[in-house]
């Protein structure tokens, strides 16, 4: 298999979606719901429909997806962590779902036969997967010609400004990124990487949240809690890594506000269809 990533670090992050999946979007402002929402209404799904979710988390697309495609649609929602799965399932169950399977899958390999799915969504997953081409061409072959892609990303800032802060601090102690692909886009780059994978009809968007943390300590609990940034850490010794959260910690500190810590959530909703020729 082609990949970018450096040999053994994909189990490494494996391991720390497995360590996040209890915690996956309870801190913070609640972005991968609001996102997750945005990103079907946008995607307009049919009661009936098929969907594959790929790389599903906790199910923050899967699950109101579920209920949108109704008694007689399905969802499958895949992720390569079993943790993220087992979460998923829970989430499921917990709200009485018949019609979700949830299943442990690497994106790059999908194991359904071509022309399996109506639709097919992956929300702020396509940056982790190692060769990016592959896993979009692997989404194509399993929807139906014209079937409907929908991803949502972070645009260009991220997380404005806690993220670029970030980004100061990891370039200030030297890290390297763990993450084989940009984590933020622009919408020319996506729509590209798109329609050479054989999409078409791109229609993108971008919007933006201002969603205030309450305190700092929110702030980081929501950066460890959405991605592998505790592995990132692991490149210094372990006395430092303190005194990297804490001088992150007080550069957002000093954003305080009496209505918390500022931060315009920036994603870009992208919806295509897979071109019919083959
Ligand atoms: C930021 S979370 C997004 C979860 C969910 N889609 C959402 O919108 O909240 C990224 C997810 O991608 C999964 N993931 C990362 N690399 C993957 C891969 N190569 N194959 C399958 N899943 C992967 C992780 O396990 C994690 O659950």
């Amino acid at each position: 298999m082609h990949s970018n990533t450096p040999k053994g670090l994909e189990y490494t992050l494996r391991n720390c979606w497995d360590r996040t999946a209890p915690k996956y979007g309870q801190a913070g402002p609640p972005i991968f719901s609001i996102s997750a929402q945005r990103l079907l209404e946008l995607l307009s799904l049919e009661p009936g429909d098929r969907l594959l979710d790929v790389a599903c988390g906790t199910g923050a697309v899967a699950i109101p997806a579920a209920k949108q495609v109704g008694p007689f649609g399905q969802v499958t929602a895949t992720d390569y962590s079993p943790r993220m799965v087992a979460e998923a399932e829970k989430e499921a169950n917990k709200r009485g779902l018949s019609n979700i399977t949830c299943a442990c899958m690497e994106a790059q390999n999908l194991k359904f036969p071509d022309n399996s799915f109506d639709a097919l969504t992956c929300g702020f997953a396509l940056f982790f997967f190692p060769d990016m081409r592959r896993t979009l061409a692997e989404m194509r072959r399993v929807l139906v010609p014209g079937g409907k892609v929908g991803l949502s990303l972070w645009a260009k800032g991220a997380i404005v400004p806690q993220w670029p802060i970030l980004g100061e601090t990891i370039k200030e102690y030297g890290l390297r990124p763990v993450v084989p692909n940009p984590i933020a886009w622009r919408p020319k780059d996506i729509e590209a990487l798109l329609t050479s994978a054989g999409f078409s009809d791109i229609e993108i968007v971008e919007e933006r949240y201002d969603l205030p943390s309450r305190e700092a300590s929110e702030v980081w609990e929501f950066t460890l809690s959405v991605g592998p940034i505790e592995v990132m850490l692991e490149q210094l010794p372990k006395n430092k890594r303190q005194e990297f959260i804490d001088a992150f910690l007080s550069r957002i500190q000093e954003l305080a506000t009496p209505e918390g810590i500022p931060a315009n959530f920036r994603v870009l909703y992208i919806v295509a269809k897979a071109r019919t020729d083959r």
